[in-house]
């Protein structure tokens, strides 16, 4: 190649992150920082030498049969690839890079958050006092449920899901069970109950927080009969990805009373939300908040950069993931 590589950021990154990517690729940004077309995609796979893109490219097969070859990897700004089709992208000759550990602490903040919110009404008081609607303080108004001592299962028990264990365990003294498709080793189920079926874990939960990957093996993991295996009182917390739920069936166990609340971060058809959840109390439904601090969107377009330069210095990536 001659010349520096060409990489198209789909969208707009922290300053730090543009001026560092600026000194060694030849960049185009997405001034607009809207979501790129199925069109723009394919122009820039068939154009660059890479693609940094975020969850919000759909990165089909029908983008990569826009692939000349030219492009060598998708760096992608994020630990989810579940946008990213990795056979397309396989065959046509772009390895895929993600960025993982960088947001697994304010993810997992913000899961135990939604907890919180969910458990104590934190949603509704705060819309209520900002309303006007808040006449004062009674002893047995606005009672929610204490997190503390509860029982929780984590679904997904990989870097996230362990962090939130750690979190419930040492912060609120939570019993923790937790149920993956692949058993973790053992050192990271210290303190941690394994349950062998997600079946066998959802009766026994106050609480239930996912943390599984998106894409076609954890497309509604949660559907209308596991979402019934939960308690009355349970609550459901997803900062994992949307379609990982059900929403229409989540949306029914609310209304019949099958389900205490949930705490949502993503949603099946982002930015889209499912209008039966809009208008209830009993749920807290966040903006796909789980990696948005300065500290992580930093770091991970460091890590995002460190991928790049790794392909075009000829060495494998840290993070490649397809
Ligand atoms: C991730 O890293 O996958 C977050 O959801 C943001 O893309």
């Amino acid at each position: 190649m001659t010349g520096r590589p060409r990489v198209v950021v789909t969208r707009r990154l922290p300053e730090a992150v543009e001026a560092a990517l600026a000194e060694r690729f030849d960049v185009e940004r997405n001034l607009e920082d809207r979501p790129l077309t199925t069109e723009a995609l394919r122009a820039a796979l068939a154009t660059a030498d890479a693609l940094l893109p975020t969850v919000t490219d759909r990165l089909s097969a029908e983008v990569f049969a826009a692939a000349t070859g030219r492009c060598r990897v998708i760096a992608n700004f994020g630990v989810g690839v579940n946008h990213i089709d990795l056979a397309a992208a396989a065959r046509a000759g772009c390895l895929v890079t993600n960025t993982p550990d960088v947001l697994t602490d304010d993810t997992a903040d913000l899961a135990i958050l939604l907890m919180l919110a969910v458990l104590r009404g934190a949603g509704a008081g705060e819309r209520r006092v900002r309303s006007g609607g808040w006449d004062g303080w009674g002893p047995t108004s606005d009672l929610g449920r204490r997190l503390t001592g509860k029982t929780l299962g984590v679904v997904g028990f990989g870097r996230i899901g362990q962090a939130v264990a750690r979190r419930a365990r040492a912060g609120f003294g939570m019993t923790v069970l937790a149920w993956s498709r692949r058993r973790p080793a053992a050192a990271a189920l210290e303190g941690v109950t394994w349950v062998e079926s997600l079946e066998a874990l959802l009766p026994q939960v106050d609480v239930l927080s996912l943390h599984t990957p998106g894409g076609a093996e954890t497309q509604h993991l949660l559907d209308a009969a596991r979402l019934a295996r939960l308690q009355r009182h349970a609550v459901l917390v997803n900062t994992a990805r949307g379609d990982v739920v059900d929403e229409a069936a989540l949306v029914a166990a609310l209304e019949a009373g099958r389900l205490a609340g949930a705490g949502l971060d993503v949603y099946e058809r982002e930015p889209a939300v499912h209008p039966g959840l809009l208008g209830r109390d009993d749920v807290v439904l966040l903006p796909h908040l789980g990696s948005a601090t300065v500290e992580s969107r930093s770091a991970m377009g460091m890590r995002a950069l460190e991928n790049l330069v790794a392909v075009f210095d000829g060495r494998t990536p840290p993070d490649r993931v397809g």
